[in-house]
């Protein structure tokens, strides 16, 4: 590996093989979702917590800091919302010479695999893999199962997407948490980290699962909702990160949050 991607991936998966990852990507989908509609305040809050940011070109140039130290994971993958007939019909939107101009640490793409766009969305993961591998560059597929196929968020799905996304030549892959995940890290010759979802009715939720996924392999996380909708989001970020980083039980990381949370009201 060229220095140039072994300094990439080093700043995408730390020392301890593990990654904390604060998605603000979603308003390319979902427009001004409820408390991000600065996606710029989203991140500041919680920046000194997360190992990097996972976001879009036009977020990244109006509402981040140049300044920052922080790595950035461009979102590159588009073309459908929430309001289409799928979110499953995308390509991939930005020119290698905007992803080399910002800079960032990895880009990161949408593939649906089993949808009628699974050949035009592997395509844009293979072309998007040719044209980042020569600048060290390291893609990060996202197995996403769109709107319509909630039912494919288990193991045996999930571990045939991730090993297919490896198999192009992702650097890193995104699903999500299920039961069995332990199958999906061990078909899978990559990083794989976890995708948030809907906000959880606690916190506690979301530090069982993450813990559950990290004991089973997963390299570590990345969430948005579940930081950003809470009442405390750097509360659910310090937990997060005693969970990915520090070893902490969800318990015990459930208490640095309340502690923080109760702190600030
Ligand atoms: C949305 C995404 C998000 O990055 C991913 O779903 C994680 O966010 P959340 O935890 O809110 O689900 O890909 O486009």
């Amino acid at each position: 590996m060229d220095w140039g991607m072994s300094n990439r991936m080093a700043q995408l998966i730390k020392p301890d093989g593990h990654c904390f990852y604060l998605a603000i990507d979603h308003g390319y989908i979902m427009g001004a979702t409820s408390h991000l509609e600065k996606p710029g305040k989203a991140f500041a809050q919680v920046e000194k917590y997360v190992d990097a940011a996972f976001l879009t070109r036009g977020i990244l140039r109006s509402s981040i800091d140049p300044a920052t130290n922080t790595p950035m994971i461009l979102r590159v993958s588009g073309g459908a919302s929430v309001v289409g007939a799928t979110l499953a019909d995308e390509e991939v939107a930005i020119s290698i010479d905007d992803i080399v101009r910002l800079n960032v640490a990895s880009v990161g793409v949408s593939v649906f695999v089993g949808t009628e766009y699974e050949h035009q969305t592997l395509m844009a993961l293979a072309q998007l893999i040719n044209e980042c591998e020569p600048y060290g560059i390291p893609v990060m597929a996202v197995t996403a199962v769109g709107k319509e196929l909630e039912t494919k968020k288990e193991a045996r799905y999930l571990t045939l997407a991730c090993r297919i996304c490896a198999e192009y030549g992702a650097r890193v892959v995104k699903t999500y948490y299920c039961d069995d995940f332990e199958k999906i890290v061990y078909g899978c010759p990559v990083p794989v980290v976890i995708a948030g979802g809907p906000k959880t009715d606690s916190v506690l939720e979301v530090l069982q699962f993450v813990y559950d996924g990290i004991q089973k392999g997963a390299a570590g996380v990345n969430l948005g909702r579940n930081i950003w909708q809470n009442e405390c989001p750097e509360g659910v970020a310090r937990a997060l990160q005693a969970v990915i980083h520090e070893n902490a039980r969800p318990k015990e990381a459930n208490e640095m949050f309340l502690a923080m949370k109760n702190q600030k009201a």
